[in-house]
């Protein structure tokens, strides 16, 4: 595996890759890798001839009363992991290289950018789209990688390919679980095993309202209510939202008669968690 912790490090490399005769995939991410991250890597090898992984914890997508100076960083376990996956490249950049001093350029997908994660994190979606698109501009894949855990994310970076005609394919992955239901993120480090334990809140509350889905009821705000229902049981867990959104605008919908996103993000003592399903009406055939 080429490591490549400069920007000209990685276009140098990625000439030498042949590009325009292979598919490139890239895989973004912030490290701490875990299965759902290798997911992604997976299927990046399965539809690309060469593929890279960048591990870059973004500080513009932290607040300032974030955990940007304590996220997980586990660069030597990330690369062993990357290298028994057969990545081609890892592009592991620092802040400075990432950024000029005195960078002022932001990429800004408005609207949707303020909806869910972004009401209570304001700003976030405003670094993520510009790191991402950097990262495009810096390794130019065919094919980009993501998460469905972080549903309003694809969204928004679907939105921002499709606004900047940006020559690049995103491609969604399914979210990947612990056995028992948890959804798998680096943030799951920071649980205490009681913590851990009411962190499947998110879950039950999801289950839950997928059940009552699959009985028939379409009312988005009858589900709302019976997700936060569940929640009300775990007092040790602040519910920050559940929502039933459109997963592409990410405005709330009034009736399910398409797909629609459920969104549910809640902190378990200071960490912040999210989840999502998504409810797919069975389209009766004509
Ligand atoms: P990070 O949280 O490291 O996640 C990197 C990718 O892994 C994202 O596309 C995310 O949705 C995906 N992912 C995380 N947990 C997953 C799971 N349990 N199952 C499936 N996929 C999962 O998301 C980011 O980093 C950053 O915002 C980034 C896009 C890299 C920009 O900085």
């Amino acid at each position: 595996m080429n490591i490549c912790k400069t920007i000209a490090q990685a276009r140098a490399t990625h000439e030498t890759f042949g590009h325009g005769r292979k598919t490139l995939g890239l895989v973004p991410t912030m490290g701490a890798l875990h299965e759902g991250h290798l997911s992604l890597v997976r299927e990046a090898k399965a539809q690309c001839d060469v593929v890279a992984v960048s591990i870059f914890v973004n500080p513009t997508q932290f607040g300032p009363n974030e955990d940007f100076s304590k996220y997980p960083r586990t660069f030597e376990s990330d690369c062993a992991l990357l290298d028994k996956e057969h990545v081609d490249l890892l592009f592991a950049p620092s802040v400075e290289e990432m950024y000029p001093r005195n960078a002022v350029t932001y990429v800004t997908v408005e609207g949707l950018s303020e909806k869910l994660d972004g009401r209570s994190r304001p700003g976030h979606f405003r670094g993520v789209t510009t790191v991402v698109a950097k990262l495009f501009h810096v390794v130019e894949p065919d094919k980009a990688f993501f998460g469905q855990k972080d549903a309003a994310q694809c969204a928004i970076i679907r939105r921002m390919v499709r606004d900047l005609s940006l020559p690049v394919e995103i491609v969604v992955c399914p979210i990947v679980r612990e056995p028992d239901g948890l959804a798998m993120s680096s943030r799951n480090a920071y649980l205490s095993p009681q913590q851990r334990k009411s962190a499947l809140v998110l879950r039950r509350s999801l289950l839950e309202i997928e059940e009552l889905f699959k009985q028939g009821e379409r009312s988005p705000e009858k589900l709302t209510v019976a997700g936060k229902k569940i929640f009300s049981a775990e007092p040790s867990v602040r519910l920050d939202y559940v929502e039933i959104v459109d997963p592409d605008s990410l405005d709330r919908v009034s009736e399910i008669s398409r797909p629609a996103l459920v969104a549910v993000a809640a902190y378990v003592g200071p960490t912040r968690l999210i989840d999502n399903v998504v409810l797919e009406p069975v389209v009766a055939e004509s």
